[in-house]
């Protein structure tokens, strides 16, 4: 096994830091990494926003649900999808801009960050830093375009914490591969598949939490999902001039 598929296999997210600083060069090359992922039509929809300012962390911490290790560990990322760029282009060249006016715009952006944010979080585990993607940016959308005095366009879409572990938790199985990856066609047949992974997620957590949770995986997304999101992202994007109904 290389050294880059190890990297991968070995991943874990990192929820305890210590307060030692990212080099300089450390995050120069997580930085090049997330900026070399593949990007639709090589049009690079995404920014990232480096915070290490203590106070801008605290404020962008508070407006994730506060996240102690945003607040814990030096360097937070915002990926944010951007099509300001493009809008450029499109004034350069004398076109219409329409794409904004489409789903197809998150898309196109939601993939970008995601795949820059893998290849980010990838490059930082290879250099023993620690990462967590931070979702929660989403949950005050524009306080943080505010915050980070985001131009039409661009929309924050994940964080990220990176730093130095404190602790390494245990790596977090997965659902068999069969559950996931199909041959040719899909197999929808998969309740006996997810109930044998209630089983060894329950072992997991009861391990993690010192025997005080033995949660599953089903039970623990059924909750998530049960009443749609708080969320009111389509407001905060089309405030952005992303009009995507
Ligand atoms: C888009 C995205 C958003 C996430 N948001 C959060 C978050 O706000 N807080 C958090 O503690 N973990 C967050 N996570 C981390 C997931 O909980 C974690 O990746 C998952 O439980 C699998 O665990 P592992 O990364 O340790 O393997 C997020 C992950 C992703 C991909």
């Amino acid at each position: 096994m290389n050294e880059v598929i190890k990297t991968i296999l070995n991943h874990r997210s990192i929820r305890n830091y210590r307060s030692e600083a990212v080099s300089k060069e450390a995050l120069l090359y997580i930085l090049q990494a997330a900026q070399m992922a593949p990007s639709s039509i090589n049009g690079q929809q995404m920014s990232i926003i480096v915070v290490e300012d203590e106070a801008r962390k605290a404020r962008l911490s508070e407006c994730s649900g506060n996240q102690i290790y945003i607040n814990q560990a030096p360097v937070f990322l915002v990926f944010c999808a951007d099509f300001y760029r493009a809008k450029i282009a499109a004034e350069l060249n004398g076109t219409d801009f329409k794409i904004p006016n489409s789903l197809e715009a998150t898309l196109i952006g939601s993939i970008d960050v995601g795949l820059a944010m893998a290849n980010a979080i990838t490059a930082a585990e290879s250099l023993g830093l620690g990462t967590v993607p931070i979702g929660g940016i989403r949950n005050q959308p524009s306080e943080v375009i505010k915050e980070l005095n985001f131009p039409e366009y661009v929309f924050p879409l994940c964080g990220l914490v990176i730093g130095h572990p404190l602790d390494n938790s245990e790596i977090k199985p997965r659902l068999s591969q069969d559950t996931v990856v199909f041959n040719e066609q899909y197999n929808p047949d998969l309740k006996a598949k997810i109930e044998d992974y209630d089983h060894l997620m329950s072992n997991y957590m009861l391990k993690r939490t010192n025997g005080e949770s033995n949660r599953n995986w089903s039970s623990m997304i059924a909750k998530s999902y049960e009443h749609g999101t708080k969320r009111d992202i389509r407001k905060a994007m089309k405030e952005q001039n992303f009009d995507n109904n």
